[in-house]
Formats: structure tokens, C-alpha cells, sequence
């Protein structure tokens, strides 16, 4: 028999692949759905982005640099600078990335000896998958640890096993977070920088919702407080609606960076030129977000007045694409979502977070319309004693 990699026995297969199977079989019985449960924005993308694109399609189509072009790199760090007041090096501060999820999952192969007893990688739970699995694929182990509420969903590595984080190599956060919407105080990044910096452990921010706020105070990043020891992760997919284009960014300290585009030369990650084309125009322009934050705020606003009115309490989302919402009385997330589902209400579960809590995730997806009227479904539901 031919052998394959026993990473794929230690993990469960890709949550968004389980749901969007899920989904094809309501489809196919014929049940209308209301896909909450995959963060892929439905809004069109900006035009202008689209134009830049497509005059990017050169007439001979070489193959890419790692580094990128010079252009795309000035414009990520023109929005770094509008965006945050920081000032990065575009030249030896920034790279890009075939959007966050490959950078985040090829990162361990730059910064983990799979050999050495320091080849822990935490992060907090619940959580996006891509830290655990890459650490995972690059030899090295997760140490997930879980978040709650009651510290606003920060993760404390000053509170952990003091043996254990001089073990530990790489830490992950991601604010505004993934799951919840939580989002760091200037504080705590202050602190965690110099907790990181101290030990010399990696700390990787993925910022891939900071520009998706939707009430002051907008979303710090970790670039506000050091680039010595720090990498922050950047996106298109969901500030500018282009999931279908992957694109994103790596930028932080020089010498981090550095590694990366010698990894990143042995694998096919660099991204092609029509792109970063459309990438620059996407980064260069803030005001195709303020539009989109406004219609994923509106959402936002219909699902949080139902849940107000059925009681069910939910984090705030004052950042973020999701909703964070508890189960009533307390009952098994996955439970309470397969039935959802089964009415056509397609949500995702703690559990699809890596943790198993009382809680589910809607994505701001559906139109407008759409979330009103599986509202009106859940509400129905309710009367009818079905959940
Ligand atoms: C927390 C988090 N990080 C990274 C990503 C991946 O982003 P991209 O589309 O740029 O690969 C996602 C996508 O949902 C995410 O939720």
C-alpha cells in the first residue's frame, strides 16, 4: 500500500469542506439554504478592482516573483501607513502572499525546527484551523489553549505553563478574532510584544478582519508596537470581497521577511501579476470598504436585534464577519446546529472551531434580504417547538 503523510489521520477533515457538503445535500432535497456558515462574502467586487485586473493580463504571462513588483508592495505599505501611522520598508518589510491561508499554513516551514524541543506553536481556541494544521504538516506541535469570555477572548501566554513557553516557538493571534469578533486593547499587544520579544519566540498576528469594524475603536495592529520578532498576516478576501483572487501579505521585521522569500522560492506561492494589479488598486482605495462595512454592519444589526429578542446572547461583533452566539439553555452546539440545518439554516459549530463550547457562528453572508428571512424561518421554527 502506498503510504501517506499520518498527519491525516491526527486531524479532522476541513470543517468549511464537512458544511459545504452538508449544504449540496439540502440542495439536492431540494431545501432553500441559508449558507451562514462559510465566511465568503457574496457583495460584488469593487469595479475599479475588476478593470485593474483585467488590464493586467499581460500579452506573454511569466511566471511571477516571490518578492512581488515593487508597485504592489508600495501600495501595501501606502494603506499600512494610512491605515495604522506606521512606516514600513517596501522593499525589505513586506512580501506577498497567495492570501493569508497559504502564508499562514506555510509560515512553520521557515521558522520551526521539527527536531528541536522548542517546536511548540500556541494559539487560542476557538479558533481559524490553518494554525494548528500547518504546524502540524511542518513537524511541529500545536498547543492550543482555550479562550473565554471572561478575559474578552485574549490569550495570557504569561498566565500559561512557564516550561512549556520555553518550548514554545511561534505564538498566533488573530484580532479582530475569528470566531468571536473580540479585539485587542493597545494594552495587551503592548504586553504581549514584550513578552514575545523577551523569551524570542515568534509572534504572528493574523489581521485579516482589521479593516472589518463596525463601531469605534477601530482594530489595532501588532505593527503599531514593534516589528522586531513580529509578522502581521493581511487580506483582500473579505476588506475588498476578492476571495477568488487570493491575496494578501506578509509584512514585519526585515530579517523575518528575509527567511520567508527564501522558503517561499522553493514552493509555488508567488502570486500572479494581473493580481497584484488588481491588488494595488484594491489597497490603494478605502472607500469601496466603508461601503461594504456598511452593508456587512446592516446584517449585523437584523441578526443581533433577533437574537436580542429571542434571548439569545451573543458577543458583541463590533469587528469582524461573524457572530458568536450561545446555544439556548446550553445544549450541544453541533446538535442544535444539525437542526438548523435540517430546516436550511446552515451554521457553523464550536466544534468546527477546534473547541467544544456551547456556542455556534453565523457569517454575515446571506444578502440582507436573505438574513431577514431566515430570521423569519428561525423565528417560525421556534413557535412551532422544532429547536
Ligand atoms: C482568521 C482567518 N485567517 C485567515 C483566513 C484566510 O484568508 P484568505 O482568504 O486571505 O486566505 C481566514 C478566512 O476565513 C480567516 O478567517
Amino acid at each position: 500500500m502506498i503510504q501517506r503523510n499520518p498527519v491525516l489521520d491526527r486531524i479532522a477533515k476541513y470543517p468549511a469542506e464537512v458544511l459545504q457538503q452538508k449544504k449540496r445535500a439540502l440542495l439536492a432535497e431540494g431545501v432553500e439554504v441559508f449558507d451562514f456558515s462559510l465566511g465568503d462574502p457574496i457583495e460584488p467586487t469593487d469595479f475599479g478592482i475588476i478593470s485593474a485586473f483585467v488590464e493586467s493580463v499581460p500579452q506573454v504571462s511569466q511566471y511571477p516573483t516571490i518578492a512581488g513588483e515593487p508597485a504592489f508592495r508600495q501600495a501595501c505599505c501606502q494603506w499600512l501607513s494610512r491605515r495604522f501611522d506606521v512606516t514600513l520598508d517596501a522593499d525589505s518589510e513586506v512580501i506577498p502572499a497567495s492570501g493569508a491561508k497559504e502564508a499562514i499554513f506555510h509560515l512553520p516551514l521557515s521558522f520551526l525546527d521539527a527536531r528541536s524541543e522548542r517546536r511548540h506553536v500556541l494559539f487560542g481556541l476557538p479558533a481559524y484551523p490553518v494554525y494548528e494544521r500547518g504546524t502540524l504538516f511542518a513537524g511541529g506541535e500545536p498547543w492550543p489553549v482555550a479562550l473565554s469570555a471572561e478575559n474578552g477572548w485574549l490569550l495570557e501566554p504569561w498566565t500559561l505553563d512557564p516550561q512549556k513557553i520555553a518550548q514554545t516557538a511561534i505564538i498566533w493571534i488573530n484580532y479582530p478574532h475569528n470566531p468571536t469578533g473580540a479585539t485587542a486593547p493597545r494594552d495587551y499587544l503592548q504586553k504581549l510584544v514584550a513578552f514575545c520579544q523577551e523569551r524570542e519566540i515568534l509572534l504572528c498576528a493574523d489581521e485579516c478582519y482589521v479593516d472589518m469594524y463596525f463601531e469605534p475603536p477601530t482594530p489595532l495592529s501588532l505593527l503599531q508596537f514593534a516589528k522586531r520578532g513580529v509578522l502581521t498576516f493581511h487580506s483582500l478576501s473579505k476588506r475588498s470581497g476578492m476571495t477568488g483572487y487570493r491575496s494578501g501579505f506578509i509584512a514585519g521585521d526585515g530579517e523575518l521577511i528575509a527567511t520567508l522569500k527564501r522558503t517561499r522560492a522553493n514552493f509555488g506561492v508567488a502570486s500572479t501579476n494581473m493580481v497584484q494589479g488588481a491588488a494595488i488598486a484594491a489597497w490603494k482605495d478605502d472607500e469601496h470598504v466603508e461601503k461594504r462595512r456598511a452593508a456587512f454592519r446592516q446584517k449585523r444589526d437584523v441578526l443581533r436585534a433577533f437574537f436580542d429578542e429571542i434571548e439569545m446572547p451573543y458577543e458583541p461583533c463590533s469587528a469582524g464577519l461573524y457572530i458568536w452566539v450561545r446555544t439556548p439553555g446550553d445544549q450541544d452546539a453541533l446538535g442544535f446546529a444539525e437542526k438548523l440545518a435540517e430546516h436550511g439554516i446552515v451554521v457553523s459549530p464550536a466544534s468546527f472551531h477546534g473547541i467544544d463550547q456551547p456556542y455556534i457562528r453565523l457569517a454575515l453572508v446571506p444578502s440582507l434580504q436573505d438574513c431577514r428571512r431566515a430570521v423569519a424561518l428561525w423565528q417560525r421554527l421556534i413557535k412551532e417547538d422544532k429547536l
